[in-house]
Parts: structure tokens; sequence; C-alpha cells
């Protein structure tokens, strides 16, 4: 077993292959944390947390004389709010009597094989029956509010999944304010705090900065993840590094509005909470009534990079679901960069013609196909074909398309409606607006209300109607605005700060009804790119567009940013046109070829206006990545920017799990003349054994590529790449 439980010592210890995590039930009934890092063999470090009395840190009453302990001083598991701890509380609530306190003391606990679940909610789970599960339940003992948090153990991957079920086991209401999914605390240390922030076309840009004293932030009010800020962070000792020093990292699997806060309180101690919602969050829970928090993901180890392969690993394989999860997915031709809102069939059959013939699977026909559909300002919610456009309907477009040797698949952005559609004309009061204002427009449409049982109902109706009728094979689910006007017509006014959180949850009713009914299609979640991109989608959606900013040199820090996190099977990345439509920066189709390997691999440009070379080109670009789609997909991925920055480039690396094969990439992001030596030190290979560089017939050893490193020739010319090959021969 990894959880075991000290009944002298009332110590509870959760082992995986390397890491460690401690938690005691003190003498006065607190759930208190005591450590989690490198595996320390089960020794009990209790005694690392000394307590004095301090001033302006009271004791509970029942502690009596006690005055070194105080609530305000200890680490606690999941910390209590209004009772004594002045640190950011993992729960606010509101009780009948309008105090806002709770104290959580723990009542019992249990130890299971399996993981648990979280119906209605995406939660890691365990293909191969080894994870445990830890129950804890804590509870106020005058409210009668219950907490139960949860605990995943996932051995082999060094991950702990967490999570905490409310309970209200009292006799009156209780209003939750906040509803914390977990509560970390870190007494030791310097930390520093690395984020992934952004904006439309610029996600996820790594930050790194050190707690401060006080309260760092991140978070979002849009009622998604969010382009601006994405629910992962890491915890990092101020000196590690790529390969060493302490890491921790947290991903939230949800998809709406979150908080994450970071406190380095007065003595030095950093306490991380993460919680789903703003500040506007309520949830009343009637005696008896339960709310889960979405879970977390937790994972230490040493050095950021193998916390990255951990988490892609993790995410890989015990988040992502369905059929595609670990296969080849198609590489595939998006028409949304080629045609925009121009669709008409005879474009579109043309386009699906040449990219059959280059060697691509799939044909992804974009926005513009539907009813009423001329630009961005009408016909979301009327989901059947634009007979202006299409006028032998999309059925035969498909056949015609099916006919190419193409599989097909098309855009929906089914959570939206636009004024101008007979949906909403039919049911204005399903889109989100509150009573006497006009509602927040964002691209000239609106949110419907998923927290609404019948338009859920109506959105599964119509993409599986559509996903019957037609042969679709991939779905490209996107979602173009924040939320805001947040009201819902079914909720009382003292439930209306439910709204937000209920979004969510009707989102996930809708996709779990549809990946489940419908296990064969592909599906891709996109927010204008990556503004829904967090491991709560990637549960029903295994991949995501990453970003609308296809320009190769910016995905470098797009891509490279969400690989802190992300596996690189997640990524939607296409090959677009040159000069790029977002910066109209030039670049060879080399380039954006190879960063668009680095993720879910297709194309998205017009193929007619390709010269035979490039076309020539691509059909190689597409042998190429078949070739190297296992180690690109599920090899062990390394960032090896620290060798680079000087010269402007970024370079990384995939490894095989076996060491018997890698795959450098190097792409210069600005040219200079006169430019130093590109010179980097491979990492992850055998250090005993020979490797072949497909690309100079050369042999090395690891040790030789690893240690003494390898010199790239001199790269000169527009934003040049070059992708070396490596294979071990003896
Ligand atoms: C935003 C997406 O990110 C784009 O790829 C494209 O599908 C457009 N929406 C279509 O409106």
């Amino acid at each position: 077993m990894s959880i075991a439980y000290n009944e002298a010592a009332k110590t509870i210890t959760i082992q995986t292959v390397e890491t460690e995590y401690q938690m005691a039930i003190d003498r006065y009934g607190c759930l208190r944390h005591v450590y989690y890092g490198r595996t320390v063999g089960g020794e009990d470090l209790r005694e690392l947390h000394r307590s004095y009395d301090r001033g302006f840190s009271g004791s509970p009453y029942r502690a009596g004389s006690d005055r070194a302990y105080s609530l305000d001083t200890v680490c606690q598991e999941f910390s209590s709010c209004g009772v004594g701890d002045f640190r950011v509380p993992s729960l606010g609530v509101q009780n009948a009597d309008g105090s806002r306190c709770a104290e959580l003391r723990y009542v019992s606990h249990e130890i299971r094989a399996g993981k648990y679940s979280l119906p209605g909610l995406p939660a890691a789970w365990d293909p191969d029956g080894s994870a445990e599960t830890l129950e804890i339940i804590l509870r106020d003992p005058v409210t009668g509010l219950t907490v139960r948090l949860l605990y995943g153990v996932f051995p082999e991957r060094n991950v702990i999944t967490r999570t905490a079920i409310y309970e209200n086991g009292g006799a009156e209401p209780i209003v939750l304010e906040k509803a914390g999914s977990v509560c970390l605390e870190l007494p030791f240390g310097s930390w520093d705090l690395l984020h992934f922030h952004g904006r439309h076309c610029l996600e996820r840009k790594p930050e790194r900065l050190p707690v401060m004293n006080g309260v760092q932030t991140v978070g979002s009010r849009r009622g998604m993840s969010s382009h601006e800020h994405n629910p992962f962070l890491i915890l990092c000792d101020r000196q590690a590094t790529e390969d060493h020093g302490e890491c921790i990292g947290l991903m939230y699997l949800w998809s709406g509005s979150f908080r994450a806060e970071v406190e380095r309180e007065q003595f030095g101690s950093v306490r991380a909470v993460l919680s789903p919602g703003d500040e506007s969050f309520r949830w009343t829970l009637a005696p008896g009534e339960r709310f889960a928090a979405p879970e977390v993901l937790l994972s230490r180890a040493e050095g950021l990079t193998r916390l990255s392969q951990q988490f892609h690993r993790m995410v890989r394989e015990n988040v992502c679901r369905g059929e595609y999860r670990l296969a080849h997915r198609p590489v595939l031709i998006n028409s949304w960069e080629a045609a925009y809102f121009d669709i008409r069939a005879d474009r579109i059959l043309d386009l699906a013609r040449r990219a059959a013939d280059l060697g691509m699977e799939l044909f992804v026909l974009d926005d513009g196909w539907f009813h009423g559909r001329t630009d961005d300002n009408a016909g979301l919610g009327d989901w059947f074909e634009n007979r202006e456009k299409l006028p032998e309907g999309l059925d035969s477009l498909i056949r015609g398309i099916r006919e190419t040797g193409l599989l097909f698949g098309l855009w929906v952005e089914p959570e939206m409606v636009s004024e101008n559609s007979d949906l909403y004309r039919a049911h204005p009061d399903w889109a989100l607006a509150v009573p006497d204002r006009a509602p927040m427009l964002g691209r000239n449409q609106l949110v419907l209300d998923l927290s609404r049982r019948e338009v859920q109902d109506y959105i599964i109706e119509a993409m599986s109607g559509l996903l019957e009728r037609y042969d679709i094979s991939y779905v490209k689910w996107d979602f173009n605005r924040s939320v805001s006007d947040l009201y819902s017509h079914t909720l009382p006014a003292e439930r209306q700060g439910e709204a937000g959180h209920r979004y969510v949850l009707g989102l996930y009713r809708v996709l779990e009804t549809l990946t489940a009914r419908f296990p064969g299609v592909l599906f891709e979640g996109c927010s204008g790119g990556g503004g829904r991109f967090d491991a709560g989608m990637l549960y029903y959606t295994p991949q995501i567009w990453c970003s609308d900013d296809t320009d190769p040199i910016e995905r470098l820090t797009i891509q490279g940013g969400t690989s802190y996190g992300y596996p690189i099977s997640t990524m939607g990345a296409h090959v677009s046109a040159s000069p790029n439509h977002q910066t109209g920066r030039t670049t060879p189709l080399q380039t954006r070829g190879y960063v668009a390997m680095s993720g879910a691999f297709g194309y998205e440009l017009d193929l007619a206006k390709l010269s035979e070379g490039e076309l020539e080109e691509i059909r190689h670009q597409i042998q190429h990545f078949r070739q190297d789609e296992a180690l690109l997909q599920q090899g062990l991925y390394y960032r090896l920017d620290e060798f680079t920055e000087a010269q402007d480039a970024s370079a990384w690396l995939f490894v095989s799990e076996d060491r018997s094969r890698a795959l450098l990439n190097v792409v210069v992001r600005s040219p200079h003349a006169n430019a130093p030596l590109i010179h980097l030190k491979l990492k992850g290979l055998d250090p005993d054994a020979r490797y072949a560089m497909e690309e100079d017939d050369a042999v090395r050893s690891g040790a030789a590529l690893m240690y003494g490193g390898y010199t790239l020739p001199q790269l000169i010319g527009d934003y040049p790449a070059v992708q070396l090959h490596l294979k071990k021969i003896d």
C-alpha cells in the first residue's frame, strides 16, 4: 500500500515511487500538514514543526494555556476560516446565524484500493488499477459542515490527486463563499512561483517570480480558464533549474473561473490554495446537500524537466480518454486560414483533393458552413447547412471529401448563440443576460445558459443530430468569448452566485454524453485558440487548438510554455501560410513544419497557392512526421533553451523511453550576423551507448552528446530550423 496510517503517532503517510506526503492529527484534532517532498523512507518528520508562543497568534479556546499552539502558525492540511488562522483560507462560509466561521477538525479516515471518481466532474482515472484512495473526514463541530478530503495516489506517476467534497451535516443551510479544492503548505525554503499567463494569440507564457510576502493571485473571472492565466502553476526552489531543485506542480482539472492564491506569511511559510470561481462564487448547501470541488493533480520532482515529464504522462494516460488517447491522430487540413468564411463546395473539394494527394488524412470544415453564417455576426445556434454556400447540401460535400480518401471533421460553437438566429428568436431566455440589463456582446454573440438542463439537452441533441446524420470523424468544439452577465432564469435570487459554476458542470455533462455516445469521434477543444486549454477539457477532448497565433516563431513561446504541464499530443499545431496571417512574418516551410510537428500536427493554408516545390516539401514533411510520430507524441520531452537563449534560438529534444531514439529540434528566433556558435548538451541519452546521427552519418557516444554536447553548423537565413535524428546502434 502507498498509504499508511500509524495509530500510535496518528500520522498518515502517502508514498509514491519518488515522493512522500505526510500529515498528522494533532492533540486538538487539527489535521496538520507535515511534509511533501522527496521520499524520506517513511521517517516521521513532525519534529520539523516547532512552535513558540507568538504575539497576535492566539490559541483555540480549548487549548487553554497552551499558548504555543495557534491555528495561525501550524501547517494545516485544509485551512479553516474565521477562527484564528489569518492566512489564506481554504474555504469561506456564511452560516445560518450570519457568522463566517468554520473550524475543521479531524473525524475519521479511510484507505481503499482504486481511485475515487467524481461524478459530473473530470477526474484522473486509473486504467491499470494501481491507484489508491485516501479519504479524510473533517467536520466543524458547531454547524456540522463536513469536508471530505480525497487523495488519489498514482505511485508510478509520482502524482497525488486531491479534492474536497463539502457536505452540510447540520440542520441549517450553509452558504459556501469559497470552496477550495486543495491547500498545500510549504513551511520551509525560498520559493519561486512559475505561472503561465498571456492573452488571445499569446497563451501560456511562462513567468517566474519570487513568492513575495503577501498573497499572489492568478485566476480567471471570464467563466473559462482563459488565455490570460492558465490553471496550472509550479512552485519551485529559487535555485531550481530544468535539471535540479525542488519543483511542485498543481494542475487544475477545471475549465471555468478559478483562483490560485499563493501566500508567504509572516514567518516565511508558503501556502497555496486553488478554488473554483471568483469573488462572485456562492453555493448554498441545504441540509444534507453536497458540493464537490474540482480535482487538482499534484506532482513533485527534481527539476522542471522531470516535473513536466511526470505531468505529460499523467495527462496523456490518466486524464485523456477515448480511442485517440494514445493512438495515431490523423494529419489534418483545416479550412479556416485557407478560406475563412468563404466556404464554397468547389473550393473546399479542391482543397480536399490537394490535401489527400499530399498524404493528409482528415479535412476539417471550419467556421462559415452553417445557416446564416456569412461572417461572425450571425448564425450561431442554427446548426444546419448554409444552402446558399452549399447548394448540394453538407452531405454531398462530405461524400465528395470522403471520396478523396480523407476523413471529415466539422467546426461547431455550440455554447453560443447569435441574436440573428432561429434559436435565439425561439428561446431568447436561453442566453445569459441579467433582467433589465443589456448583456455584453463578444464577437457579436451571446452565451447560452448551460446551467439549464433543457439547454444542455438541446446542445446534446443538436450535436447528436449532426453526428448521426453525417459521416463525421472529428469535431472542433470552439468557444469564442468570455462569459459575463451571469444570471440564470432557473435559479432563485439567492442562488445566482452558482450560475457560473453550474455552467461548467452543464458543459461537462454535454461533453460526457457526446463523447460516450460517439466514442469513435475525435474531439478537439478550442476557445479562440487556447482560451480553455486545461486538464478539465482534456478529459473530454484529447487535443486542444493551442493558439490562434500560427506564426511558428510565436508558437515557440506558446508551445514551449504549454509544455511545462501539458503533453505534446494535446497541443493542436498547424503549418499555416507565409507571410503569416497574424504577424505578417515570412518563415520557411521547414521551420513551420518542425514547429507544428511538436504538437497534434496539421495544416491550415490554401494549398492552391503553393508552388510545386512547396507541395513536394509538404509531402515529405508528412512522411517524416509519420516516421517520428511515436517519438514526438510519446517520447520524453526536454526543453533546451538554457543553451540557446543567448543566440536567440529555441531548442527542444524528444527521447524515446528506451533511449534508443532521439530527435533534436532547433529554430533560430532572430537571425544575427556573425552569430556565436550554437552549442548544446543533449539530455536523457544512454551515456554508454553509441548513436548514429541520420543527418551527418557520424556516430557519437551518448556521453559525448550529453557531456561534450553538439555544435550546430552555421544557421543563416530567415528563421532557419534543423531537426536531427539520433539512433542507438550499440
Ligand atoms: C477561433 C478558432 O481558434 C479558429 O481556429 C477558428 O476556428 C475561428 N474561431 C472560427 O471562427
